[in-house]
């Protein structure tokens, strides 16, 4: 399967991105401490390199949204799991995501970690699809935005899913995009 994948990010790209955003946000925090939040399970490779890029005071933990498609309405999007009870109450809190895509998941999360009341709250995110967005949220840093018509593709590798495949890949590749499911 592997060999369907085209390159669109290579591991050298992504390195250098990720040292620069690695001085942006710590340049940002202003010598704070932390609470990096990364949405599972796709951003584990991007939050594991980017952490070693902030030479700050942090804690890590996880978050997942599980969702649910519905034929005609869209999509439901049902629970949030944290790995452990995080406290965010008063905390600077960095959500580190995959993709941003329709902005769907994003939106629906960041409303719930408001709800525990974070000192701040700023979101990474590995990919941006601005023109796919369809609730306006606007991640505070990104690796790469992907404009039309390559956000037409479907991104694997470096953590980045197609059923449950292509994880491992060192680099960000494309393939065709998948019939929906
Ligand atoms: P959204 O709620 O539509 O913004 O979708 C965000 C989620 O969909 C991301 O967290 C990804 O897991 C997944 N996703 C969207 N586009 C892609 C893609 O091109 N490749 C892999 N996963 C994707
Ligand atoms: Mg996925």
């Amino acid at each position: 399967m592997r060999d369907q994948v085209s390159v669109l990010f290579t591991e050298e790209q992504i390195a250098r991105r990720v040292a620069e955003l690695g001085e942006e946000i710590t340049r940002a925090y202003g010598g704070r401490e932390i609470c990096v939040l990364g949405l599972m399970k796709g951003s584990l490779v991007f939050m594991s390199d980017l952490i070693r890029r902030i030479p700050l005071d942090l804690t890590v933990h996880l978050v997942r949204v599980t969702s649910q498609r519905e034929q005609a309405a869209g999509r439901i999007l049902t629970e949030i799991v944290y790995s452990t009870s995080v406290p965010l109450e008063g905390k600077d809190v960095l959500l580190v995501a995959d993709i941003v895509d329709t902005g769907i998941t994003l939106s629906y999360l960041l409303a719930h970690i408001h709800e525990h009341g974070p000192a701040s709250l700023r979101v990474c995110a590995l990919v941006d699809k601005p023109e796919a967005r369809k609730i306006d949220v606007h991640p505070d840093w990104t690796a790469f935005p992907v404009h039309e018509p390559l956000a037409d593709r479907f991104l694997v590798g470096y953590g980045l899913d197609w059923m449950e495949r292509f994880r491992g890949l060192p680099f960000i590749g494309t393939i065709p995009r998948p019939a929906p499911r």
